[in-house]
């Protein structure tokens, strides 16, 4: 008996490509996640961080680089880009200045393990079909005041790609996500319209970069429309403790932060695991020698 999600839900997720369940997490989670961001935050060493050490002879971009491509099973420390004056000193608190913290938080971090495995996400994961859904990467973001970057359109199995595509976004608001600190926004039922063309690899050299895609761009068993000339865009305001599925082809996107109040969120994202999908061995994240975690036990 599936109890992940109603008949309805299930309606809207597949019309929408995106599902918002407010009150998914009891305030007293959402507290423990809190604060475990709020210690991380202040604890973490920002002297052994690349990005502030600057040396002659090596590009900062490639240090950065590799601190991001090894990320996937380490808890490690992203800046808003705009936490740096002209001059490249830190112009922010650290606390203030870190727009995420990822890869490995599901498994490294107790409390965000116990939220991330989840009885209530296993049974969302049943009810849309997985036969054995991985997670394979958590990210805080913080989003701060004054500072918190935009993100762009785009849809997120260009960035853990499979073939064929299986991604699921979990997103799960800690703090209230409005119009004015920056949530998100979809374009409702793009991901019927919309491709995965691009995947991000990691290049043989070093760094990163896009690929177009070789395999399946959509997804089993989804019902493909035309595309549009133009997808436009409706705000996902939420509430701390509300949950929110992103379907992998789905278009989506999130303005900047210039408002005094952050806006702090946990999302992880899941793959089909089974032999019918395929990891893409050049993404830019790979698994852990243990393999991506099972969210069934
Ligand atoms: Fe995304």
């Amino acid at each position: 008996m599936m109890t992940g999600l109603s008949v309805e839900q299930l309606n809207r997720w597949n019309d929408n490509g995106y599902l918002i369940i407010p009150n998914a997490l009891s305030p007293s989670t959402i507290d423990s996640l809190l604060n475990e961001t709020r210690q991380m935050l202040s604890s973490f060493p920002i002297q052994d961080h690349p990005m502030t050490k600057f040396s002659t002879g090596e590009s900062s971009s490639h240090i950065g680089d590799d601190y991001f491509l090894q990320s996937g099973d380490k808890v490690r420390y992203f800046f808003e880009e705009d936490a740096f004056s002209k001059s490249g000193e830190l112009a922010k608190p650290k606390e203030r200045a870190i727009n995420k913290i990822g890869h490995y938080i599901h498994e490294l971090n107790p409390y965000f393990r116990e939220a991330t495995f989840s009885q209530l996400h296993r049974d969302i994961a049943q009810a849309f079909g997985f036969i054995d859904p991985r997670v394979l990467q958590s990210m805080v973001i913080c989003k701060q005041p004054e500072i918190g970057g935009a993100v762009p359109p785009h849809q997120d199995s260009t960035f853990l790609y499979t073939d064929p595509p299986s991604a699921v976004g979990f997103w799960i608001a800690l703090e209230d996500a409005t119009a004015e600190n920056g949530c998100l926004s979809f374009a409702n039922g793009s991901h019927r319209r919309t491709p995965v063309e691009s995947r991000f690899v990691r290049k043989p050299e070093g760094g990163t970069s896009f690929e177009s895609v070789a395999g399946s761009s959509w997804p089993q068993n989804l019902q493909i429309e035309k595309p549009k000339e133009e997808e436009s865009y409706e705000l996902g305001e939420v509430q701390a403790g509300t949950l929110v599925l992103i379907h992998g082809n789905l278009l989506h996107k999130s303005e900047r932060n210039l408002s005094q109040k952050r806006r702090l969120i946990y999302t992880f994202h899941v793959i089909e695991g089974d032999n019918q999908h395929q990891y893409d061995q050049r993404n830019w994240l790979q698994p852990p020698k243990s393999g991506f975690s099972r969210l069934y036990n």
